[in-house]
């Protein structure tokens, strides 16, 4: 498998799933452009690629400052004169009820994980078209299924299946792929970073017994290579829930709703 002289923009390169693929990315020849809004994580993360004889680049991103993404573009593509894939990565989540969740908590979780994801996606679409290229969008579980303490970013990550899914219909014959992937509980910071987390909740967090973020980078960068359209990765309960959500939604609520979600 190999990205030699692909240029890949990558946001969330900060921390967790992104961290990883980039260090993967790298290994297999991309040259990378890694978003987020941590300066210092990103620079962290740029000193640790394997592969430091191929050039990369940080470029700060916040994805709920939208208006400036236009402007970031062509920053972005100026940088190495054009990109061909954009990851679409970066992300919050939630471990808070609606009612004790702020509005304004819902509005950071549905403007990073939705709102601003589409408005890079937008932003960058003629240039990945003429490049017959690749947009990757990382969903979630959540973005097929429903739990407690997940209302906003279910609602966020709904939309984005809704949003890549529709996109690709109207892309996918001019060249463009959109690789959709879902993942399940992978090991990363995501509960300790998300939405009303508390210390409680963080410590029975069943992320941190989920597949190592190394091992969902090699199974990501396959699938990406293979231009997949949607592809799931992750542990078999996860799965599971996906197809009981799907075949019978009734006993899955049932089921869901009388689970210790951590
Ligand atoms: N880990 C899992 O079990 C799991 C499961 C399903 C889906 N996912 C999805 O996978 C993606 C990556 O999550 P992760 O597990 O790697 O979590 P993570 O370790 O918390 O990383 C999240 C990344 O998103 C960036 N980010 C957050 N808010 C941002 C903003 N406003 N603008 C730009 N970047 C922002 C963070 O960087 P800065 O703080 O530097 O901005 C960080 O790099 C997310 O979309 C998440 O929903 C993860």
């Amino acid at each position: 498998m190999n990205f030699n002289d692909k240029i890949v923009w990558l946001t969330g390169a900060s921390s967790g799933l992104g961290e990883a693929m980039a260090k993967a990315f790298n290994a297999a020849g991309a040259k990378l452009i890694l978003s987020s809004r941590s300066v210092s994580d990103l620079q962290r993360v740029q000193a640790s690629l394997p592969r430091q004889e191929i050039p990369s680049a940080v470029l700060p991103l916040d994805l709920r400052k939208y208006e400036a993404f236009p402007a970031l573009a062509k920053q972005a593509i100026a940088l190495f004169g054009n990109i061909d894939l954009l990851i679409n990565n970066a992300g919050i989540s939630q471990r808070s009820l609606a009612i004790d969740t702020p509005f304004e908590d819902d509005l950071k979780i549905l403007e990073t994980d939705l709102i601003g994801t589409i408005a890079l996606t937008k932003a960058m679409l003629p240039h990945l078209l003429e490049r017959k290229g690749q947009i990757v969008v990382i969903s979630s579980v959540m973005g097929k299924i429903n739990t407690k303490y997940r209302s906003s970013y279910a609602a966020a990550k709904h939309g984005v299946v809704g949003f890549f899914e529709s996109l690709r219909l109207e892309v996918e014959d001019l060249g463009l792929n959109v690789c959709h992937i879902l993942p399940g509980f992978i090991a990363t910071n995501i509960a300790k970073n998300a939405v009303g987390i508390t210390e409680a909740v963080l410590k029975n967090s069943r992320n941190a017994l989920g597949m190592q973020a190394a091992v969902f980078a090699q199974k990501a960068l396959k699938a990406i290579h293979q231009r997949q359209k949607n592809v799931y990765i992750g542990g078999a309960k996860e799965q599971l829930a996906m197809l009981l959500k799907r075949l019978m939604p009734g006993l899955f609520d049932w089921f869901i709703k009388n689970q210790k979600v951590t």
